[in-house]
């Protein structure tokens, strides 16, 4: 989840794009960050607080007190953004921002937020195109605001032009290129191929043996690579994770055997090589070309082992820097270190079926790392949070 921890701060202003929000709002939470929203007066008229404070699991607040008689903290809440979004951002907010007029919850969080603030206007053509829109605009991005321009099409009001806000995915992800383009490329110039997810073998047309990996701490740690600056290479089997990173390039497999050819196109030219997927150790040895018919009360299916990935890649290791990963349900330590050596690797994640929270399936994953000397243990976290605490463990071995 690439937005895991942000704290993200939307101020709804009174404009009928203000419906686009609910998607703006369930993006960025689905993406891991904590929404808090604000809204002007006028954009109850557009939304409601039940709809909004349900996506963003928030209480909403358009007053300085709330009914009860409590105090909505404009300076709390300001302080605890990581941005700010104005959106949609109306004529007169865009206006009362850029000249302190002060006089709602919206206008006064925004006086009182140190963090950088993402502005997306919607207006009418006329509105939009108006000298004092287009002045306003400036001193606002002088101010070190961030500008989302709004889009060209159909109005609400029948006429075509620029105006329309601009679309939710579009605000989201120039709000995640923004924390994208704050961490530091600490692997720049660096490839790095990983498998994920489970491999299908077929038995015939219609079944086959799988696993339950979802591929999702691979899918984390590409994105993670590709943050801090790698390119990444991902060849995932089966699995109905997403990837939309320019740095990423996914090769979608289905068997082991596939998987193996798929990373032995790129074995010479990686830096780094890490193999999250759950590949199945044994493929049947013949596959059938018809389905199978359920004739008789026994059926017996001979399995052969499939290729070890990761032992050829270890056997053809020249300069890569090497990741395993271990999944233990007894012995844990002792399997995951046999596994290092006998695999020729540098390092190896372990991940116990015991821990509560970790392994297939779960967002979480508890993990121990192991070097031929050193050996760290890890808590309980998301698998973006696992996925950093793995990367920096490579990146301090390579450093050595
Ligand atoms: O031997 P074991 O399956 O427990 O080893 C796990 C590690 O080896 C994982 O990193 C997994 O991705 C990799 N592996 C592989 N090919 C196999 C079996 C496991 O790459 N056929």
């Amino acid at each position: 989840m690439s937005l895991s921890g942000k704290k993200i701060l939307i101020a709804i202003s009174g404009g009928i794009a203000a419906y686009k929000v609910h998607f703006l709002i369930r993006d960025f939470v689905k993406k891991g960050a904590e929404v808090q929203v604000i809204m002007t007066p006028d954009a109850e008229h557009f939304v409601t607080k039940l709809s909004i404070s349900t996506l963003s699991k928030k209480p909403v607040y358009t007053e300085f007190y709330s009914d009860n008689g409590t105090w909505n903290s404009h300076v709390e809440m300001a302080l605890w953004a990581d941005v700010m979004v104005v959106a949609p951002c109306t004529a007169n907010t865009l206006s009362k921002m850029v000249h302190g007029m002060c006089n709602n919850l919206v206008i006064a969080t925004y006086m009182s937020a140190k963090c950088p603030v993402f502005i997306a206007p919607a207006m009418d053509l006329d509105m939009y195109v108006h000298p004092s829109t287009k002045k306003n605009l400036e001193q606002a991005e002088s101010f070190g605001h961030i500008i989302i321009p709004a889009e060209n099409g159909e109005l609400a009001s029948g006429l075509i032009g620029q105006g329309r806000m601009s679309e939710p995915g579009t605000i989201a992800k120039t709000v995640e290129d923004f924390f994208n383009s704050n961490i530091e490329k600490t692997l720049a110039g660096k490839t790095i191929l990983i498998t994920a997810g489970p491999t299908y073998e077929a038995i015939d047309p219609v079944r086959f043996i799988g696993n339950h990996s979802s591929g999702k701490m691979g899918f984390s740690l590409a994105e993670e690579a590709s943050k801090r600056g790698a390119k990444v290479i991902l060849i995932s089997g089966p699995s109905s994770q997403v990837i939309d990173d320019k740095n990423v390039t996914l090769h979608k497999v289905t068997s082991a055997k596939e998987m193996l050819s798929k990373v032995f196109e790129f074995y010479d030219t990686i830096d780094i090589g890490i193999a999250s997927a759950a590949v199945a150790d044994y493929a049947p040895k013949e596959v059938a070309k018809e389905k199978i018919k359920k004739n008789d009360d026994n059926l017996t299916i001979e399995l052969v082992k499939n290729p070890d990935i990761l032992k050829t890649m270890g056997e053809k290791k020249t300069h890569q820097f090497l990741v395993g990963f271990a999944l233990e349900t007894q012995n844990e330590e002792e399997n995951a270190k046999g596994k290092l050596a006998k695999k020729n690797l540098d390092m190896i994640v372990l991940n116990s079926l015991r821990d509560e929270g970790a392994g297939f399936k779960n967002d979480t994953n508890k993990i121990k790392i192991f070097t031929p000397t050193e050996k760290k243990e890890f808590n309980l976290k998301s698998k973006d949070d696992v996925a950093k605490d793995i990367l920096d463990f490579v990146e301090s071995q390579l450093l050595k």
